[in-house]
């Protein structure tokens, strides 16, 4: 059975500080509190799972046990097709040290060039882990589909939003207005599954 959260205050377990702002925006609504994982000092566990679940559950697991109380993770990333749904969990990676997503998107482009591939089609996922102290992990995901474009198009966004078309749509999220992309986003679909089984009643 789903557990419902029943606490007043959680650990947002990231360290990414534009993650925690938009997590606390999103919980805002339900009156509950928060704190992220990198004002309480606590490390930063290695993403070692080879899925979007295992790395948000280990994310969160680990910041629920260090801080005794619930904690919330999540893992997202764009996969593509015709590379076998690379870069997947290493879309933060495929952006090297300097966080440089021009060039990972370059890497994808080649990436489809080498395959001689006319296939376009890419996803994105986000997966959101809320853990308790007690080892209780509940897990959701929330996926959107689409196109990849080149060149890549538009300002707004971050990460792999200018090279991605969401179906039914013919901006890129990079393109899109963010509370266009929000209303529609593998997260947004992701924290309406947690809102709906964790936070409502
Ligand atoms: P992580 O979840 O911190 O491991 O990193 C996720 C990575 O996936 C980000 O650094 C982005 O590169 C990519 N990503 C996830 N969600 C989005 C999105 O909504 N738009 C663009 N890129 C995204």
């Amino acid at each position: 059975m789903v557990r419902h959260f029943a606490e007043k205050s959680l650990v947002v377990a990231s360290h990414n500080a534009g993650k925690v702002r938009e997590i606390r925006e999103l919980l805002a609504p339900f009156g509950i509190e928060t704190v992220s994982a990198g004002d309480l000092g606590l490390p930063e566990p290695e993403e070692t799972g080879a899925t979007f679940q295992a790395n948000a559950e280990l994310k969160a697991l680990a910041a629920a046990k260090a801080a005794d109380r619930p904690a919330l993770a999540d893992d997202s990333g764009l996969c593509v097709e015709a590379l076998n749904g690379a870069p997947g969990i290493q879309s933060a990676r495929w952006a090297g040290p300097q966080k440089d997503f021009d060039f990972a998107m370059e890497r994808i482009r080649l990436g489809l060039v080498e395959e001689g591939t006319l296939n376009t089609r890419a996803h994105f996922i986000a997966g959101l882990a809320l853990a308790w102290p007690d080892g209780h992990v509940e897990y959701f995901e929330g996926r959107v589909d689409g196109e990849l474009v080149w060149p890549p198009r538009g300002l707004l966004g971050f990460g792999y939003d200018p090279m991605f078309v969401p179906d039914g749509h013919e901006q890129t999220f990079g393109e899109m207005e963010p509370a266009k992309k929000h209303a529609m986003s593998h997260r947004a679909h992701a924290f309406r599954q947690l809102v709906d089984a964790c936070f409502k009643g």
